[in-house]
């Protein structure tokens, strides 16, 4: 995020926190479903593809800017298949709000340009490349390498982001020594059942004992100031409890959101949700917005707002909350 959107979301969360109105400070936008990879544990390529037009886009940016959002995260699906992909950042920045890319790398080195916008991108790596390539398949490790490699040259701001599952459960040494290759960081998230995703994820999942070994390595290394660890330390601790995470305050559909390819926004994409979700292309998103049905979830992984959730909620380490949302 830029300075500037940093310290109006500072501000816009005091005024969330203090007066309880709902700002959507930051959306994540899946833009596409169409993607170059079959993963293991995700399930988005198989949903019917419906993507917005330039203008449909445009329209929802507007909104958004006028709403007070800082900071938008496209996802999908694979974002660089969106062959206007350059042009839909250059309108969100246009705005004056952040972009954020989850991408495999795949066509990135080819169309660095298009990513003159982008502030900040996160690009997936599940391991070596035998294991990433098993997990994410064949030459899907050699486009991610090719895009760290190309972000880096073209100084273009990039973390790497593991889904931890029994085929990388231990491989975090090699995962944050390729953070340190890279001169960047890697943030963990444990594997999750999602809503569009592949229904039964246990088969992937690593032992327990196995998750807990990694994880502590993970705490003992941000103890020690590993500067190439992403997740914060009661981040940490919070999905050592995996898959049985303590409850936490949520504050999805307050102040952030998911926005589907089809326009159906929904607070969280965690959960599946029996009520119709509110629709952008129907109502536009001021109205979607403020008509999200309240999350009802069994506990937050690291779903990317964890450090937002505990911010909010003024628990313990909230101030490493605002220095990993600030720095
Ligand atoms: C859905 S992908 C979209 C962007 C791009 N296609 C990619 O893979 O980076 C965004 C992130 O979600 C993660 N992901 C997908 N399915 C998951 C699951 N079941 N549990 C946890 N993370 C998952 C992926 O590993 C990836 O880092
Ligand atoms: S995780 Fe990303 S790369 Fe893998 S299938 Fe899903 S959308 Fe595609
Ligand atoms: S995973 Fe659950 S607790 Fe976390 S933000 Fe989503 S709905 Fe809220």
């Amino acid at each position: 995020m830029r300075l500037k959107n940093k310290l109006q979301a500072l501000r816009s969360l005091c005024k969330v926190r203090l007066l309880g109105q709902r700002v959507p400070l930051a959306v994540r936008w899946q833009l596409t479903n169409r993607c170059v990879a079959r993963c293991k544990y995700c399930a988005v390529w198989q949903t019917p593809e419906q993507e917005m037009s330039i203008d449909q886009i445009t329209a929802i940016l507007d909104e958004m800017a006028a709403m007070g959002t800082q900071t938008i995260s496209f996802s999908g699906g694979e974002p660089m298949l969106r062959e206007d992909i350059g042009l839909i950042l250059e309108e969100t920045a246009g705005r004056g709000i952040s972009t954020e890319m989850n991408s495999t790398g795949a066509g990135i080195p080819e169309n660095i340009a298009r990513l003159k916008h982008l502030d900040f991108l996160k690009i997936s790596l599940d391991g070596p490349q035998e294991v990433h390539d098993e997990v994410r398949g064949k030459g899907s490790f050699r486009y991610a390498m090719a895009a760290a490699e190309a972000a880096g040259a073209n100084k273009l701001k990039f973390i790497f982001s593991t889904t931890l599952t029994r085929f990388n459960i231990k491989e975090v040494d090699f995962l944050l020594g390729t953070a340190k290759k890279f001169n960047t960081l890697v943030a963990f998230q444990p594997l999750k059942s999602l809503y569009r995703g592949v229904k039964d994820v246990g088969a992937l999942a690593p032992r327990k004992e196995d998750y807990a070994a990694a994880i502590q390595k993970l705490i003992d290394r941000k103890k020690k100031g590993d500067p190439h660890l992403r997740n914060s330390l009661i981040g940490l601790r919070h999905i050592s409890r995996w898959p049985d995470y303590p409850r936490l305050e949520c504050w999805a559909g307050q102040i952030f959101c998911i926005l589907n390819t089809n326009g159906a926004l929904m607070p969280c994409d965690r959960i599946a949700y029996n009520s119709q979700l509110p629709n952008c292309l129907d109502s536009g998103f001021r109205k979607a917005f403020l008509s999200l049905p309240e999350p009802c979830c069994g506990g937050c992984g690291f779903c990317g707002v964890l450090e937002l959730n505990f911010l909010m909620s003024f628990r313990l380490g909230t101030l490493e909350s605002i220095y990993n949302i600030i720095k």
